[in-house]
């Protein structure tokens, strides 16, 4: 089985308008779908790639062009990390949020709602916090708020009120125990789609993906040099919504800066208004290709 099926590639290849003499940045490399055509169009540049995960980073040093780097590293510290490499600024950066299939795929990896397993849910194995740890420490109300922002859950709390009363009697271990757990309040004939909901929540919640992605746009107007593309697919509405709101206001959350003269203050122009959604055909062929939601920007 392929590791990971990349999405939208030729759309995002053309979003980043590569110089073949650029510096480039994957910051989810997974397993280097996008990585290889980038590499593919540069000579004389250089590609940088970051990912979190030690499968990743597996799949990369089979790449043994010079033009490569490759840095297992939380793309939070994307100026750090580029810092450490020699490079202040650079032509692009591309980020195609979430997990792999190859993670979803991976029973011991708790990701999956088809297969039992560990209630991990890391992409970063290293990292204190799992799917378990979650569900075993949380309070009511923060199971109760994460459900209901991230997993979109209109029984939320219901939801939360359920984990906390069953992990009295014994703590959460595997996927199947809360699987278990959720049979009388998912919707009948809709548990698949209400499990994936509620596993999209927690790892999100384990991988401080919300956190991860704001750092990361707040620096990348820093880095990005002139004219320089930001390409960013996403598959969570709260994830566009930051990433739109970036690009059209310069921040995350609020309202855009003027300066004295009524001029706003944004490092980045948006290059389509509307997100590119992928096409029917690759929707066909790859189901993951569905939600996706990909937003280009130009550095001004
Ligand atoms: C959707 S996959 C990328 C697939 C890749 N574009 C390809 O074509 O193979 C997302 C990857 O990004 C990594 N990732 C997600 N969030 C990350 C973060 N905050 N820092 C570093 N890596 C991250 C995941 O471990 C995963 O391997």
């Amino acid at each position: 089985m392929s590791y990971h099926k990349p999405v939208m590639l030729a759309e995002c290849l053309e979003g980043l308008n590569i110089n073949p003499k650029g510096i480039y940045v994957d910051v989810t490399f997974g397993g280097g779908g996008h990585s290889t055509k980038i590499l593919e169009k540069l000579d004389g540049g250089r590609l940088i790639s970051f990912d979190q995960d030690d499968d990743a980073k597996q799949q990369a040093e089979k790449i043994t062009s010079s033009s490569f780097t490759f840095c297992q590293a939380n793309f939070r510290y994307l100026k750090r990390f580029l810092r450490l490499n020699g490079v202040t600024k650079v032509n692009g950066i591309l980020a195609d949020l979430g997990v792999s299939s190859h993670q979803i795929d991976s029973p011991e990896r708790g990701f999956s709602t088809r297969f039992d397993g560990p209630l991990d849910m890391r992409m970063d194995k290293q990292a204190p916090t799992t799917a378990a740890s979650v569900l075993n420490e949380y309070s009511e109300e923060n199971l109760h708020k994460l459900f209901g922002m991230y997993g979109e859950l209109k029984n939320a709390k219901t939801v939360a009120r359920l984990i906390t009363q069953q992990r009295v009697n014994q703590p959460f271990v595997r996927t199947e125990d809360l699987k278990a757990t959720l049979q009388t309040v998912a919707p009948r004939g809709k548990e698949n789609k209400y499990f994936a909901q509620v596993f999209q929540a927690l790892r999100i919640e384990v991988n401080a993906e919300m956190k991860a992605l704001e750092d990361f746009l707040h620096q990348c107007g820093e880095v990005m040099e002139q004219d320089g593309r930001l390409v960013v697919m996403s598959y969570h509405s709260l994830e566009d919504r930051m990433v739109k709101n970036y690009i059209n206001k310069g921040k995350v959350f609020g309202e855009v800066e003027k300066d004295f003269y009524g001029n706003q203050i944004k490092p980045f122009e948006a290059v389509n208004r509307k997100p590119i959604e992928a096409s029917e055909e690759e929707i066909q062929e790859n189901k993951r290709a569905r939600s996706a939601k990909l937003r280009i920007a130009v550095k001004l």
